[in-house]
C-alpha cells in the first residue's frame, strides 16, 4: 500500500477512502508540523496532504525520493515550488471551487464590519460606555450604492462581485487580463491601471495571488491615491499589502478602516502596531473556515491523491505537465 502523510488534523470523515487504500500517517496536532519533523516523516511517503504553512521546496523534495503527489489543502499554493516539483515529476494539486463562496462571504463580513465600525461598537458596549443614543457615535460610510474595487477577478473575486449586486454597488476591477464575461455579468468596469481603481473605489478588496507583480501592490503610493473614507479588505495573501504603509494610512486616518484575514508576517504577533488600531480588524486566516468547506476540501484533497496514485488525472492539478513523468 502507498504511504501517505497528512500534516495536520483535518475532518476525519473524508479521510476514510484514503485510509482504506493507503498506509496513512498523520501529524496529530492543530499546530504546524515542525520543518525537521516534516523532513523526517516525508522520507518514505508516496503522497502528502499539505497545509499552506508547509513549505515544499527542493530541500523537502530531496528528502522525499518516493513522493508522487502533494495535495495542498488550499487554493493558493505559494508554499509549493511548482517548477521544482514539475522537474521531478511530482504532481501538485490544490482545492479551487470548494472554498470560493465561503471565502467571498467572509470578505463581505470583513468589509461590512470594517466599514460600519462593528468591532468598535462592541468594544464600546462592553466597556460600559453605552449611556444613550448618540447621533455622532461611530458614524460610517455607506456600503450600498458605493463603488467596489476588486483586485483579482478570479473565482473568488467574481463571487464577491455577485454579492455586490445586492448592495447596488458600482464595480471596478483590476486583473492581469480583461474579463469581458465579468463585465457583462456584473456590469464591472476594467481598470487596466490599478491606480485608477485606487482613486475611484470606496471599498477595495484583494483577491489576487501573491507574486512578484502583486507583492506590496497596496503601498504608500496606493494609499495616497485612495479616497479619505476608503476601506481595504484582504482575504488573499498578506504580502499584497505593505503592512507599514497600511499602519501609516490607518493611524493618520488617511483611509477609514481595513479588514485583514491575511497578514505580513503571518501569524501577526500580538504586539504588532496594526493591532493597536481600532480601525483595523484582523482575523486569523479563517475566510475558508466553514464546516462544509473544510469537509469538501478534505474530500477533494483525497480524490486528488487517490487519482494520482491510480495513474489517473486528478480533479484539480496545479502542474498537469508532471503527470506520468516521474521516473520510478
Ligand atoms: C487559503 O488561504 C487558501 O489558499 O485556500
Amino acid at each position: 500500500m502507498p504511504n501517505v502523510l497528512i500534516t495536520r488534523i483535518i475532518p476525519e470523515a473524508g479521510l476514510q477512502p484514503l485510509r482504506d487504500a493507503c498506509d496513512v500517517e498523520q501529524w496529530q496536532s492543530d499546530e504546524a508540523i515542525p520543518r525537521e519533523t516534516l523532513l523526517r516523516m516525508i522520507a518514505d511517503k508516496d503522497a502528502c496532504i499539505a497545509m499552506s504553512t508547509d513549505r515544499f521546496d527542493a530541500t523537502l523534495f530531496d528528502a522525499a525520493p518516493r513522493l508522487k503527489v502533494v495535495a495542498n489543502f488550499a487554493v493558493g499554493y505559494d508554499n509549493l515550488d511548482v517548477p521544482e516539483a514539475t522537474r521531478r515529476g511530482i504532481v501538485l494539486t490544490n482545492t479551487p471551487d470548494v472554498l470560493t463562496d465561503t471565502t467571498a462571504d467572509f470578505a463581505w463580513a470583513l468589509l461590512m464590519a470594517a466599514a460600519r465600525n462593528v468591532p468598535q461598537g462592541q468594544e464600546y458596549v462592553r466597556g460600559g460606555n453605552w449611556t444613550t443614543w448618540k447621533p455622532n457615535l461611530l458614524v460610517a460610510p455607506d456600503i450600498h450604492h458605493a463603488t467596489l474595487g476588486i483586485i483579482g477577478m478570479g473565482r473568488i473575486g467574481r463571487e464577491v462581485a455577485r454579492r455586490a449586486a445586492g448592495f447596488r454597488m458600482n464595480i471596478l476591477y483590476h486583473n492581469r487580463r480583461r474579463d469581458e464575461d465579468a463585465e457583462r455579468e456584473f456590469g464591472a468596469t476594467y481598470c487596466a491601471n490599478v491606480d485608477d481603481l485606487f482613486r475611484a473605489a470606496d471599498f477595495i478588496t484583494v483577491h489576487a495571488p501573491i507574486s512578484p507583480e502583486t507583492y506590496h501592490l497596496v503601498s504608500d503610493d496606493a494609499f495616497a491615491l485612495m479616497k479619505p473614507r476608503a476601506v481595504l479588505v484582504n482575504t488573499a495573501r498578506g504580502g499584497v499589502v505593505d503592512p507599514d504603509a497600511l499602519y501609516r494610512a490607518l493611524a493618520t486616518q488617511r483611509i477609514h478602516a481595513a479588514g485583514l484575514d491575511v497578514t505580513e508576517p503571518e501569524p501577526l504577533p500580538a504586539d504588532h502596531p496594526l493591532l493597536s488600531l481600532p480601525n483595523c480588524i484582523v482575523t486569523p486566516h479563517i475566510a475558508s473556515a466553514s464546516f462544509k468547506t473544510r469537509d469538501d476540501t478534505t474530500d477533494l484533497a483525497v480524490r486528488n491523491i487517490l487519482a494520482v496514485l491510480h495513474g489517473e488525472r486528478p480533479p484539480t492539478p496545479i502542474n498537469p505537465d508532471a503527470l506520468g513523468t516521474k521516473a520510478e
